[in-house]
């Protein structure tokens, strides 16, 4: 909110003002919403949780008052935005609750012991190693796989590591990531790795370590690549001798997916990460697995990153829950994924959007836009309901939808939506294409 011209010496009384400006239009938003009609007041709502959450609303009053208001709100929300907004099932509340502790540092975590068991067995990997974020997994695993100077890791420039990792392996392994295109289908052109890899006796430049493959492919829609894909990486990888490290923070959806066991993906790879805390539905949590000596380094990588943690049974309890009894459920999330983006190709021929059916490969998609509505529109529309609307569907609801570039708007689902949230989002969907195509 602060202006980029704003003196310094201004600043203080500037800041006080831009306070008290954000406390101001929550009371005067707050008090709007009791006299909206329904759809308007959606708009409201979302303007009040948007200054809530992020922390632009600080007047405690208002603040309860706002939440007391969401939570007695009609209208549902269907949130498809991310799979990370999945909360923990009673069940794992259960589990952290009654969990067995002790020091992790130590290793005398017995529920953290087990779950590094468990993971390393279904992972098919020797050993495993609990951190808190599949972030830091990847990065730990990096940091071992490139140990010394003049390394460089070859991943796809859509890749998680790549885009979103706030250049973590440069920072703190001095790694370089060396990008290769990912294609649609979140594969990497084989021929294309080959031609990156670095000559070993050139001084110029430095030495290619690792190819990491991302599976499935969150920047791609949620694409899952195939084992044939898998095992060519693995015979090039080996060919080169380099180390193939998977980004696997949804590796259980790809297995599900491809209706195979997790070990039969990460069979091809040195090491893998995932996240327990996206369709898995942990509040935290993630593994990095691989062979003993890795992961004794692993272990090291952690503890400088700052993840050594303590009494650590309370995240693995629940990660515990999660590979006893969450994965079988994620077929559900692909067929709802399916439903919706089905719902969407039924409007037929239309200007708004569409989806590449051949595309829908797990919980996540993009709907592919045409142009004439950009993705934040189009998902702004779908965050309101009007009165011409709830009059024709009769049940309606407010979506979230995450545009996502400058062409597609991303579609999650997960474990917090339902059937009918299914059905109402669909119906509202081919609602506001209709309604955006004229
Ligand atoms: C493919 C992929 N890798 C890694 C991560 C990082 O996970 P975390 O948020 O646990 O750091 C994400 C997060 O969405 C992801 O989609």
């Amino acid at each position: 909110m602060l202006g980029r011209g704003v003196e310094k010496s201004n600043c203080h009384a500037t800041v006080s003002r831009v306070s008290l400006f954000q406390v101001d239009i929550g009371q005067a938003v707050f008090d709007l919403m009791g006299n909206l009609a329904d759809g308007n007041a959606a708009m409201a709502r979302h303007l009040l949780r948007h200054l809530t959450t992020t922390k632009m609303l600080r007047n405690p009053e208002v603040y309860c008052k706002a939440s007391s208001w969401f939570s007695s709100s009609t209208t549902p929300v269907v949130d498809l935005r991310s799979d990370t907004l999945t909360t923990p099932t009673p069940r794992m509340r259960e589990a952290m609750k009654n969990a067995v502790v002790g020091d992790d540092v130590y290793r005398e975590d017995p529920t953290v012991n087990r779950l590094e068991e468990m993971a390393a067995d279904i992972l098919g990997k020797e050993a495993a190693l609990l951190v808190p974020t599949c972030t830091m997994a990847n990065t730990a695993a990096i940091l071992v796989h490139c140990d010394g100077r003049f390394n460089e890791v070859i991943c796809g420039d859509q890749s998680h590591i790549h885009v979103y990792e706030v250049a973590a392996i440069a920072q703190f392994g001095g790694v370089q990531s060396r990008f290769v295109q990912n294609q649609p289908d979140g594969t990497m052109d084989i021929e294309q790795i080959r031609e990156k890899i670095r000559p070993l006796d050139d001084e110029h430049q430095p030495w290619t370590r690792a190819i990491c493959v991302e599976n499935t492919h969150n920047r791609c829609g949620g694409k899952v690549l195939s084992l044939e894909y898998m095992k060519q990486v693995r015979e090039l990888s080996s060919a080169h001798n380099l180390v193939l490290h998977l980004d696997g923070a949804r590796l259980f959806n790809a297995a599900t997916a491809l209706n195979v066991r997790p070990s039969e993906i990460t069979q091809y790879c040195d090491s893998v990460s995932t996240a327990f805390s996206k369709g898995l539905c942990c509040p935290l949590g993630s593994i990095v697995a691989g062979p003993q000596h890795f992961i004794a380094m692993a272990r090291r990588a952690r503890k400088a990153l700052g993840g050594g943690m303590r009494q650590a049974g309370v995240v693995a309890a629940p990660m515990i829950v999660a590979l006893e009894e969450m994965m079988g459920r994620l077929s559900e999330d692909h067929r709802r994924a399916r439903t919706i983006a089905e719902a969407v190709n039924a409007m037929g021929d239309n200007p708004v959007c569409k989806v590449t059916m051949s595309g829908v490969h797990s919980n996540i998609f993009m709907l592919e836009l045409d142009g004439v509505v950009t993705p934040e529109q189009l998902s702004q529309r779908m965050q309101h309901v009007t009165d011409q609307e709830r009059k024709s569907l009769g049940e309606v609801c407010t979506a979230l939808m995450f545009p996502f570039s400058k062409r597609t708007v991303r579609i999650v689902t997960h474990n917090n939506i339902t059937d009918s949230d299914v059905d109402i989002v669909s119906r509202k969907l081919q609602y506001v294409i209709e309604e955006m195509s004229v």
